[in-house]
């Protein structure tokens, strides 16, 4: 099967294979599943369709990265690439635009003047092994083969199947000639994955497949049904971005890049367990040495890094302040322990105000978006604001009805837990 699996991924980038054949194996294996040992098999041949990122021996097994299957307010990748590369680690990160009620690292990163994301895998090596971290978008050379694999996956229906999204996402982490992987799988009403079973099996696929093929990766289950963090849009995100990697972040989104830092310093063997690397992660973030990564590696990008001096810079940069845009604040309309805000709901508003794409090509506003004034845990008296909406035309009023709905307020304390459902390996 396995040479069969070659031929296949030959024939889908060199062309000899007509749409019609490839969407009848897709089909067949969105239908029959295929077995760990041929997923291995399609996610090699996958990598290997196009250019592989190689790494000197003196730095190969200190290369990393993370993967998340995406959230509202998710901008853990922005905290945890430059925090990685402060504890001496080495983080090609390749990552993509947003798409739906999900935002993309690419796209909020787009948020900083002049800063750049396309990069050639020569230059993305240079600048990984110069500042230990590089955040750009996907190039052609890379895993070509998923490029054709996922467009007829997305016409035909077949992007939901276990093997195909694990042999699409873990190929083209592999392409980076990881040593190490994080996954953050995410489940609950605003996740790709809503049931924390399917997260679940989808996480033990990738993990299996990614250690199968020589990375050696681990997921943490986390909840997606608040938004992560207080930020959603892409401007506010990265402002958020940096306030944690000054150490003053929201506590949720800390334990994340924490936990997911302190996985992969255990895994490349520069803490002697977890919790010492969550602990080298959460002081890179109190030192300013993360902040300081950075900054080099917005510089390096043609990044205006004087954003990051002040916070009343980095707005103006990042044009929340711009005279245009309209804010509306929306209030509690009882006292009360805030027990709920659906980051589904929010994360739709955000869309209609223009942050997000609703197709492929859409353009998309990166100045607006929401800030939550609270997070769930917090005490709310009657008339006080939990969520600030910067948008540029008015809201329609339907739009703020439903909003009013997506904070749930209790009579007794809520003690906020951790996000983090469960750790795969
Ligand atoms: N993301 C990917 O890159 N591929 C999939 O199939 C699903 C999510």
């Amino acid at each position: 099967m396995s040479k069969a699996i070659h031929d296949l991924v030959r024939g889908v980038v060199d062309g000899s294979l007509s749409d019609d054949e490839v969407i009848h194996w897709l089909r067949a294996v969105f239908e029959g599943g295929l077995s760990e040992g041929d997923t291995i098999a399609l996610t090699e041949a996958m990598r290997d369709s196009g250019e592989v990122l190689e790494w000197g021996s003196e730095i190969a097994n200190l290369v990393v990265d993370k993967h998340s299957t995406g959230g509202v307010g998710d901008k853990v990748s922005i905290v945890l690439a430059p925090a990685l590369a402060a504890c001496g680690l080495r983080v090609p990160m390749i990552s993509g635009r947003g798409l739906g009620h999900t935002g993309g690292t690419l796209d909020k990163l787009g948020s900083i003047p002049g800063l750049s994301v396309e990069r050639s895998a020569d230059e993305i090596r240079q600048q990984v092994e110069r500042l230990g971290v590089a955040m750009v978008g996907q190039t052609d050379a890379l895993v070509p083969a998923d490029r054709r694999m996922y467009a007829l996956r997305d016409v035909t229906g077949t992007l939901a199947s276990i093997p195909l999204i694990t042999s699409s996402i873990v190929s083209k982490k592999a392409a980076e000639g990881l040593s190490a992987l994080i996954l953050d799988v995410k489940f609950g009403r605003a996740a790709f994955m809503v049931e924390r079973a399917d997260a679940a099996e989808l996480a033990r696929s990738m993990v299996d497949v990614a250690n199968g093929m020589g990375v050696s990766t681990k997921a943490v289950l986390t909840t997606m049904d608040q938004p992560l963090g207080c930020a959603v849009g892409n401007s506010l995100e990265v402002l958020e971005s940096v306030e944690t990697l000054c150490g003053n972040g929201p506590e949720d989104l800390e334990e994340l890049v924490c936990v997911q830092g302190g996985l992969l310093l255990e895994a490349a063997g520069l803490a002697d367990g977890m919790q010492t690397g969550a602990l080298m992660i959460h002081d890179s973030l109190q030192d300013g040495s993360a902040l300081e990564c950075f900054r080099k590696m917005v510089e390096a990008q043609g990044g205006d890094a004087s954003i990051l001096e002040s916070d009343a810079s980095l707005m103006r940069g990042l044009g929340l302040m711009d005279p245009d845009l309209l804010t509306t604040e929306l209030c509690a309309g009882a006292d009360g322990w805030v027990e709920d805000i659906d980051a589904m709901v929010i994360a739709e508003a955000c869309l209609g105000m223009g942050a997000g794409r609703k197709e492929l090509g859409d353009e998309i506003d990166r100045a607006v978006g929401a800030i939550l004034e609270v997070q769930v845990g917090d005490r709310l008296e009657e008339g006080e604001p939990w969520v600030v909406l910067y948008h540029r035309d008015e809201v329609a009023p339907q739009t703020l009805e439903v909003l009013l709905g997506a904070i749930t307020l209790s009579d007794e304390e809520v003690k906020p837990v951790s996000r983090i459902a469960e750790m795969i390996e």
